[in-house]
């Protein structure tokens, strides 16, 4: 086409939109979530087309139409393309010309900050735990990021200082969404989180801060604890003491002028036995025993067996 025919279709085309200005755009993107918005306060009755492409030649896709005044284009855009979006507005008759956005999620998507922050207090700690941003369809943003990296996505900064030295304050970088800091006791600790990524040059806000005060030793550490321990220490001491005593007692050997009588050489003290015998004394005449015309008189009692001691 001649350039003559160039220059005088881009005439006609402003004469056609002259008469309608272009809408300020302007992209609302955290994670995966595009939403292009735009200004209009010049009239109420109007429309608008909202449309997306690949490049700014391939042909363009309508998106929105309507008299809101943004676009949602979460569901449209792959986290690692490069888009052309534009937007016009129209009323009977009359068009603006097309407002143009180039957005590239990947490199123009902020990350959001990390929410649900929790800090529990502890005996000089605190335990800390988030949840990282989330992409639209409810993936974890750390998986939307390693489609296109090798190395670990994303990873957290942990900021915390004390109530009484607000300017003094300490980082810790995280690669997991829970932390344990070990700090002082019964002292008031404020903290916030943030999300970023090295690899995509990223970083989201910081939460808000949350504060708590960490907890002491208690009544049962301080008290209650060592005298335990003292009393199970005396217990375990006593025990020990007189296991030794009763060990020397019985290796202890006893003179044998004390054991023996010398005279009728009887034991007079007999060792200890572990097994003890049962002497059973019954009364119980039998007919052999005491038979029925017999001149020798029955024994009152029948004797004990031999073998059987009488304790
Ligand atoms: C619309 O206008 C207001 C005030 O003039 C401004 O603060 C806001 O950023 C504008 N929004 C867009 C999408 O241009
Ligand atoms: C906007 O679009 C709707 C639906 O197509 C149509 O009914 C309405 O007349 C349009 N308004 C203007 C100002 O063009
Ligand atoms: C997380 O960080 C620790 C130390 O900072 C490191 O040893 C570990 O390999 C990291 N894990 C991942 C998955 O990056």
């Amino acid at each position: 086409m001649p350039i003559k025919h160039l220059v005088l279709l881009e005439f006609i085309i402003c004469a056609v939109s002259a008469g309608l200005p272009k809408p300020v755009l302007k992209m609302d993107a955290v994670n995966t979530k595009y939403l292009l918005r735009w200004n209009w306060t010049y009239s109420t009755s109007v429309n608008f087309t909202a449309q997306m492409a690949f490049s700014n030649t391939a042909s363009y896709k309508d998106i929105c139409f309507g008299v809101e005044t943004y676009c949602d284009y979460s569901a449209h855009l792959d986290y690692s393309g490069e888009y052309y979006l534009r937007v016009q507005a129209e009323t009977r008759g009359d068009r603006s010309d097309w407002a143009m956005w180039k957005f590239c999620p990947d490199a123009d998507a902020p990350l959001g900050a990390p929410s649900e922050l929790r800090v529990e207090a502890g005996v000089s700690m605190l335990i800390v735990s988030f949840k990282e941003p989330m992409a639209e369809n409810g993936e974890p943003m750390s998986a939307v990021l390693s489609q296109n990296s090798m190395d670990p996505a994303m990873a957290f900064r942990l900021m915390f200082w004390t109530d009484d030295a607000p300017s003094q304050r300490q980082e810790k970088k995280l690669n997991t969404t829970a932390h344990t800091l070990s700090l002082n006791a019964h002292t008031r600790y404020c903290l916030q989180v943030q999300a970023f990524s090295d690899a995509f040059a990223k970083t989201s806000p910081y939460t808000l801060p949350l504060c708590t005060t960490t907890l002491g030793p208690t009544l049962f550490w301080n008290i209650l604890f060592p005298l335990l321990l003292f009393l199970v220490l005396l217990g375990v001491f006593g025990f020990l003491w007189t296991r030794k005593r009763w060990r020397m007692f019985q290796v202890y050997a006893l003179p044998s002028s004390i054991v023996l009588d010398s005279k009728s050489h009887q034991p007079l003290l007999v060792p200890m036995e572990n097994t003890c015998p049962v002497t059973a004394l019954v009364a119980m005449p039998t007919a052999e025993q005491v038979p029925p015309f017999s001149d020798r008189p029955a024994p009152a009692f029948p004797t004990a067996r031999t073998g059987d001691r009488l304790l």
